[in-house]
């Protein structure tokens, strides 16, 4: 049978080094399914449709890498979906504490859903989505970060003048 595993996350928006987790899992598994939360109680900076698209977009050339959106508990998701295993990545010491207690609560939730941990390529290290979109809103440049769609996308966002005609 082939191995199927869920990368779930906020992914507002995604980054090159969800993409390096991504590339890394797939060593590992032969099927991930990138599953994007919908929560309507956040406010992402990009709706569940663009998350969607640029995922897709990120992803064309990763033909064992799909994307959806779930909503309610995770590890439900995984269940119908028959994953083996939820992948989650981890950047620094930092990024620690929630990563445990994600996993462990996750594991009360449904003892049959493992949770795997993969270490991001040291040149990500410091990246995440929040600290682009900040970076991004200043007019910082963050073209090395993020993929190109999601690159055109944000200075979209904050600078109109720059969307395509
Ligand atoms: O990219 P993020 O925001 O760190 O991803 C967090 C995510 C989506 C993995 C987490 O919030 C989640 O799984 N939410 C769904 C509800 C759930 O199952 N929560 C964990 C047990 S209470």
């Amino acid at each position: 049978m082939k191995s199927l595993a869920i990368y779930p996350g906020s992914f507002d928006p995604v980054t090159n080094g969800h993409l390096d987790i991504i590339e890394r899992g797939l060593r590992l598994f032969d099927r991930i399914v990138v599953a994007i939360l919908h929560n309507p109680s956040k406010r992402p900076l990009f709706s569940l449709e663009e998350r969607v698209e640029m995922l897709r977009e990120a992803l064309k050339d990763f033909p064992n890498a799909e994307v959806d959106t779930f909503s309610g508990l995770l590890v439900d998701y995984a269940a119908q979906k028959n994953a083996r295993a939820i992948l989650r990545g981890m950047r620094a010491v930092s990024d620690f504490d929630y990563e445990f207690q994600l996993a462990l609560m996750n594991r009360r939730l449904n003892r049959k859903v493992e949770t795997v941990f993969l270490m991001t390529g040291l040149r990500w290290i410091f990246t995440s989505s929040s600290i682009i979109k900040e970076a991004a809103s200043f007019g910082g440049e963050v073209e090395h970060m993020v993929p190109p769609v999601v690159h055109q996308r944000l200075k979209e966002k904050f600078n109109p003048s720059a969307a395509p005609e």
